[in-house]
């Protein structure tokens, strides 16, 4: 007890209590009880009257009571029972704190006599109060390069139950880093220490939370617990690593500057400023780098063009460093793709530009092609228009040849422009174009080719001479001198023409030119051969047929065959007195040397002694009688006629007829130029008979000759006509007679005649048939 005195802390009641001791010392000794905190209020502490060693009732009569020291009033007395009650429920913690044992004091006092008891009432400590951490969550912030092993302080847990029933042990919640450690301090109260087990890795776990709970002894045991909330804080411990290690790329050669060729990316596990990268370049392969990089971004670019012909291929090694001076490397390699950049090349290597004519086959060109791309992009293929007649050979290698397909022909063509096309295949097509021009030379292989087969050439007779009469013309195809031709008149086949004489040639332009006059009634046509010739070698010629027909001019006047005007008296007819209307006097025949309208032929009575006595027939000749003769018609009648032909101008010739009226044929004719004169009667009548009687002979002969002559003058005038310019028969105009080929003689009155150049004898002299020259001297 008296220990339990002495721990009495300093205060006032203390003070008191230690008076009041000494005043107990002498009585009796303290009573001691115990008894856990938290017992509720009216719990029997126990019979004080009869620790005391007093009567039941005494304590009432005595007036006992409680003297709490200035303790708080825990307890109560019951003083008819002697019990002693707990008046309110005690708290440990709350009385004493810290201290231990926690005991309060306080007295007894009695009356009658006074009398002092001490009595100590010890309260127990129940664990009715759990560890508490100051602060619901620590923050700890750890290196992750810390080893393990290395211990962290953790402020402790309070509890304020005491001894066992105060922390005892630390726990942390499992996890891979940390355990924790309970430590004593010397006064025995527990603090906690974490323990790192294994290395932090802030790339890997950048912050960990751990609960750490803290026991109490009790039991059972309380705990309180708190948040330990651990940051890694980041050390440079991770180098930059790339995402690949080898960048494989593909970049077209025609890839403009500054085009993005790859994008390389490292990372790096570490934060802040040891996670800042910086690219470079660290060493390539392929001479000249024509790449650069971001020191950022980490984008390759072009810097530089590529050439796929040059390097196909780049080898670069990527370096990246932190800024604590690790690194990390990777591989770009680049492929440099093939794009068609280059135009096939087309080189000639010989080149003839002039080719003859005619050759079988002749090398036009050599030439080879190239194109340094490669694969499809470095074919090529050749080709030339299709419509030319070339051929394109392949022969060696990439050299061609270009031939002529079939033999040339430079008068269809003598230019060609061959356009060789090289193309490769590659997309798009390049292609290359060049184009030969190939002159084809001229070889004499035309003759020269006259216009017109023949050539008929019209020329009106008396034609003055050196007359151009008409042109003849050859063409020919070749070229220069072998296209220069050169006319000329052949020899004629007809050895009796005298054609040098007659015609000559312009050998420069084949015009013709008649030399002399030419003569229809002598010539009516010739032919000949004209030859043209060109200037190769050697020389080609053609020729071609002339004919010239001499055009009849009306030169010729008609000629009166009967009767016959040159004699020195005219002729004289007879006509009977009796004689009918339309009787025949006689019939005029002439002739025109001409043809055609030139020679057609009409008659006219000019003038008549007694006119509309006779009537001459235009066509024919005939003079006829128009009406009966009368007593006084005078017997000697002279006639006038014209005969006139149809050319222009008309030609004519006029003709003077007799006729003598008898009374009948038995009286004599007299011709006397006198008598025609001036007739007397008797002279008259016997002239008309002797007329009338020789008429009548005459004219039973004649008919005998104008057949004869008739026969003969039909075939000489069918031999003497040539070629075709005669006007055709239907063409004739009714009135006129046509004697291009027998005078005014119809068929009846075919005869030769030829009268006595003596017209002093009246006597007809029938000489041998001739022909008239003039007309037939040509045939
Ligand atoms: C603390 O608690 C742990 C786990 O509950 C236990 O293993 C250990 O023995 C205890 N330590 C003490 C001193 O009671
Ligand atoms: C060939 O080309 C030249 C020059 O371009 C041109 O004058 C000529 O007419 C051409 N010839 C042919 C046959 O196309
Ligand atoms: C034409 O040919 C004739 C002979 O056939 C010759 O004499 C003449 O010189 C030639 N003319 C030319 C221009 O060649
Ligand atoms: C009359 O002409 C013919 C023919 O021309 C001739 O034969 C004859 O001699 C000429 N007569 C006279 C007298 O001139």
């Amino acid at each position: 007890m008296e220990t339990a005195l002495a721990k009495t802390p300093e205060k006032r009641q203390v003070i008191f209590l230690a008076i009041l001791l000494l005043l107990w010392e002498s009585g009796s000794e303290a009573i001691r009880y115990s008894m856990p905190e938290e017992t509720e209020s009216g719990y029997l502490i126990a019979n004080l009257a009869k620790d005391l060693g007093l009567q039941i009732g005494e304590l009432s009569t005595r007036g006992a009571r409680i003297h709490h020291n200035g303790n708080k009033e825990l307890l109560q007395l019951d003083a008819k029972r002697g019990n002693l009650l707990l008046k309110e429920k005690p708290d440990r913690e709350a009385l004493c704190g810290a201290t231990e044992p926690c005991v309060l004091h306080f007295q007894i006092i009695l009356e009658n006599p006074v009398q002092f008891f001490q009595t100590d009432l010890q309260l127990t400590d129940i664990n009715d109060h759990s560890p508490e951490f100051p602060d619901t969550e620590m923050l700890l912030k750890i290196q992750e390069s810390v080893q393990p092993g290395t211990v962290f302080p953790l402020k402790a847990a309070q509890d304020s139950d005491i001894g066992s029933n105060a922390v005892q042990n630390y726990t942390v919640n499992p996890n891979l880093h940390f355990h924790v450690l309970t430590h004593s301090h010397t006064d025995g109260r527990k603090y906690p220490e974490l323990v790192l087990d294994r290395a932090l890795d802030r790339e890997e776990q950048p912050e960990l939370t751990l609960i750490l709970t803290a026991l109490d002894g009790g039991a059972p045991p309380k705990s309180g617990t708190t948040t330990v909330r651990i940051e890694v804080v980041d050390i440079n411990d991770n180098a930059p690593q790339f995402v690949q290690s080898l960048y494989a790329v593909e970049v077209p050669e025609d890839s403009p500057l500054n085009a993005l060729v790859v994008t390389v990316s490292a990372r790096d596990l570490d934060t802040g400023i040891h996670g800042n990268v910086a690219y470079s370049l660290f060493q390539g392969s392929g001479g000249l780098q024509p790449f650069v990089i971001d020191e950022i971004s980490g984008e390759i670019r072009l810097k530089g063009a590529l050439d796929f012909e040059a390097t196909p291929y780049y080898n670069m090694e990527i370096v990246a460093t932190d800024s604590g001076g690790l690194s990390g490397k990777c591989t770009v390699s680049i492929q440099v793709v093939d794009v068609n950049d280059n135009a096939p090349k087309l080189t000639i290597s010989s080149l003839t530009r002039s080719i003859p004519e005619n050759a079988p086959e002749a090398v036009v060109a050599v030439f080879s092609v190239s194109d340094p791309d490669s694969g499809d992009n470095g074919r090529v293929l050749c080709s030339i228009q299709n419509e030319l007649p070339f051929l394109l050979k392949p022969t060696f290698k990439n050299f061609y040849t270009l031939v002529t397909e079939s033999p040339l022909d430079r008068e269809s063509r003598a230019e060609y422009n061959i356009t060789i096309s090289v193309s490769d295949l590659g997309t798009p097509r390049l292609t290359t174009q060049h184009t030969i021009t190939v002159q084809v030379s001229d070889i004499n292989d035309n003759a020269p080719t006259f216009t017109q087969t023949s050539y008929t050439l019209f020329v009106h007779e008396n034609n003055s001479p050196a007359l151009h009469i008409g042109t003849i013309s050859a063409t020919d195809a070749d070229s220069g001198s072998n296209g220069f031709i050169n006319y000329s008149l052949l020899p004629p086949h007809d050895q009796q023409l005298a054609l040098v004489s007659l015609i000559s040639i312009n050998s420069d332009n084949g015009q013709l030119f008649a030399l002399r006059a030419l003569d229809y009634e002598a010539v009516q046509a010739f032919e000949f051969h004209v030859g043209a010739t060109d200037g190769g070698s050697p020389a080609l010629s053609s020729q071609a047929l002339v004919r010239v027909v001499v055009l009849d001019d009306n030169d010729n006047a008609p000629f009166v065959l009967y009767p016959l005007q040159n004699a020195s008296a005219p002729c004289t007819e007879l006509l009977p007195r009796a004689a009918e209307p339309g009787y025949l006097v006689t019939k005029v025949v002439a002739v025109d040397a001409d043809s055609g309208q030139n020679a057609w032929l009409s008659f006219q009575l000019l003038k008549a002694t007694e006119p509309g006595l006779f009537n001459v027939w235009a066509h024919n000749g005939e003079v006829r009688t128009a009406r009966l003769l009368s007593e006084r018609d005078v017997p000697k009648h002279r006639l006038l006629l014209v005969v006139k032909d149809n050319g222009e101008p008309p030609r004519s010739a006029s003709i003077m007829l007799q006729v003598l009226v008898v009374d009948g044929f038995s009286q004599p004719y007299l011709p006397l130029p006198e008598v025609a004169l001036n007739p007397t009667k008797e002279e008259d009548m016997l002239t008309l008979y002797l007329v009338i009687a020789l008429a009548s002979v005459s004219s039973l002969f004649l008919l005998s000759v104008l057949l004869f002559v008739g026969v003969r003058l039909c075939r000489k005038a069918r031999a003497a006509s040539l070629g075709d310019c005669s006007i055709p028969e239907g063409h004739f105009p009714g009135h006129l007679v046509d004697v291009s080929s027998a005078g005014t003689l119809s068929q009846n009155y075919h005869y030769e005649v030829c009268l006595t150049e003596d017209s002093g004898t009246s006597d007809f002299k029938f000489m041998n048939p001739i022909i008239p020259t003039s007309l037939l001297q040509d045939s």
